[in-house]
């Protein structure tokens, strides 16, 4: 039976729960919070939410380290307000995507704390527990937050236990039959709840090499190796995910998007019409300004060529094989604004033209909260403002590695994480309207009072109203959507390096899109079937028979049809 698969004309929003809404005062995000912004969602456009994780956590990682996945956090609310949120949501046509996390739990999940206390209690292999070496950490695996990814076990003489990222955060033994069932019936039991399905979680990671003991060249200052390299996409891995595909997403038609950068020749086995998931995200285009190691306190140089390669590569390949998604931000992300234009040109304009870039691809396109206003990277003023845990492992490696401390603080104001978890802006009153307490456990971004929602919802010239606009070229009513959803990703080639162009194809329907990804106007050729403009970031454009002429940062969506 060939399912329904209703993804593919979605609109997804992610929200981080901590700082989308306040309702009751204590300066962190709550679920009753997004039950009162729903409207404002539906006005939007949006069709599904992401919700980033709001189990029961210490909080350690931002919600990424879960202690009870049948619980929600008090800081959030409780089961009943869930509930409450999955049903009005559906009254707005919305659905939920949960965030599923199962490559580790939180040091303070019961299971954890059992194996902890009990070295022979049946709790013990649910994690992945080894005697060191040498009074060392059995072997020299970096976790991807910085630091060993062993955590020596207290009160026991010479016993690691591995955790991928924070020490917090012990990995899972994917090994364990019994594990995988519990995980398996936490899943269903969320599923029967009525969500639409969910994002997953660091998912490559889940298969460990059989010999934990070996150690790599280090590839850093600190003596160690980066674990990804070992640990991510191991064989085996996929008759897990088969499992809980078969066993759980399939069986609900719900979507899956999967955190999981696939190398090309793997694609098919996750994402093709027998993949373990519908789709994943790709991570090319936007990791563009970071080394290949992924240490973000450096930045890679990257040229508008580079972009449209990643683009191009990346859509081309997504849609033979399956199905792909496109994203600008999310909240392990800066601002895209911040990453992708130069400070002197960051303004509407250019906060446009990226939405018309990345909206018009192939796929299902994520919004990520405070995008659609154009929301930008804060100045902190020391390191004492950030929370994230990754940003401060981050700043001590660019202190290993010989950066001074301004020069460090610097690379996190590009990149850290917390630069798109402050306060949703709403409005221009304290703390934008997101929260009336006297502090918010981030600070909000001080541009509030020119970047809010309210400045903007009644103006169809600013970055909102043009979100609204391209979402709009996604509904089933609007003349253009069968070939925005359905219509092929054609790259089209142009001399010019810092055009970006590709057509969206469907039969003899076309879409021409075309992006000055520069602050200099250029002039090229147009076929002059293209002769009616969708889209324009600056009106009016200066259209002829056989040329265009685009203006600095000007983006123009034409068609060959009305
Ligand atoms: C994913 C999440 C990130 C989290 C990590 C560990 O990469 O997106 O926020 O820190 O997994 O769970």
């Amino acid at each position: 039976m060939k399912q329904d698969q209703w993804w593919k004309k979605s609109i997804v929003y992610q929200i981080y729960p901590k700082s989308f809404q306040d309702t009751n005062n204590d300066g962190i995000g709550n679920l009753r919070g997004i039950i009162e912004r729903l409207p404002y969602l539906e006005k939007l456009g949006v069709t599904v939410i992401w919700l980033s994780p709001c189990y029961q956590s210490p909080m350690d990682d931002g919600g990424y380290d879960i202690s009870d996945y049948y619980e929600i956090d008090p800081i959030f609310g409780s089961m009943a307000d869930m509930d409450e949120l999955i049903a009005t949501a559906k009254k707005h046509g919305i659905k939920l995507l949960m965030d599923l996390v199962i490559n580790h739990t939180s040091d303070e999940h019961t299971w954890f704390k059992e194996a902890l206390a009990d070295p022979k209690s049946k709790y013990r292999d649910y994690y992945i527990f080894r005697e060191g070496k040498n009074g060392q950490a059995p072997n020299n695996w970096r976790s991807y937050f910085g630091g060993s990814a062993w955590e020596k076990v207290p009160n026991e003489a010479n016993m690691y236990y591995l955790h991928a990222f924070s020490r917090r955060q012990p990995d899972l033994n994917w090994e364990n039959a019994e594990m995988r069932e519990a995980i398996i019936d936490m899943i269903n039991w969320w599923l029967e709840k009525g969500l639409g399905g969910f994002r997953i979680d660091a998912i490559l990671n889940l298969k460990k090499p059989k010999n934990l003991y070996k150690s790599y060249p280090s590839d850093g200052e600190d003596g160690l190796a980066f674990i990804g390299k070992q640990i991510l996409n191991q064989p085996g891995i996929l008759d897990w995910l088969h499992e809980l595909d078969n066993r759980c997403f399939r069986k609900y038609n719900a979507f899956t998007v999967s955190e999981a950068d696939v190398a090309d020749d793997a694609l098919t086995d996750y994402v093709g019409p027998n993949g373990v998931f519908r789709t994943t995200f790709d991570f090319s285009y936007t990791d563009i300004d970071l080394p290949a190691t992924g240490e973000w306190y450096l930045s890679h140089k990257w040229s508008v060529a580079e972009l449209k390669a990643h683009i191009n590569h990346h859509q081309l390949k997504a849609q033979k094989i399956g199905w792909g998604v496109q994203y600008l931000e999310n909240h392990d992300q800066p601002r895209s604004i911040n990453k992708y234009i130069p400070e002197a040109d960051r303004n509407d304009t250019t906060k446009k033209m990226l939405a018309t870039l990345f909206m018009m691809l192939h796929g299902t396109p994520f919004i990520y909260q405070g995008q659609e206003i154009g929301m930008e990277n804060i100045r902190m003023h020391d390191m004492n403002d950030y929370d994230d845990i990754a940003t401060y492992e981050m700043y001590n490696r660019a202190l290993l590695a010989g950066q001074s401390k301004s020069e460090a603080f610097d690379a996190m104001f590009k990149r850290s994480r917390d630069n798109s978890r402050t306060p949703m802006q709403w409005n221009d009153s304290k703390h934008a309207g997101f929260s009336t307490a006297t502090q918010t456990w981030l600070k909000t971004n001080p541009n509030y009072k020119a970047i809010n929602v309210s400045s903007q919802e009644d103006n169809p010239n600013s970055v909102l109203g043009f979100y609204k606009q391209l979402i709009e070229l996604r509904k089933a009513d609007n003349v253009y959507s069968d070939v925005t959803i359905f219509g092929q990703f054609v790259p089209v080639a142009y001399k010019q390096e810092k055009l970006i162009a590709y057509k969206r194809v469907l039969n003899d329907k076309e879409l021409l899109i075309l992006v000055n990804f520069s602050n200099e106007p250029l002039i090229t050729n147009l076929d002059s079937t293209f002769k009616y403009t969708v889209l324009d970031n600056l009106s009016p454009s200066e259209l002829e028979a056989d040329k265009i002429a685009l203006k600095p940062y000007q983006s123009i969506i034409l068609a060959n049809y009305n």
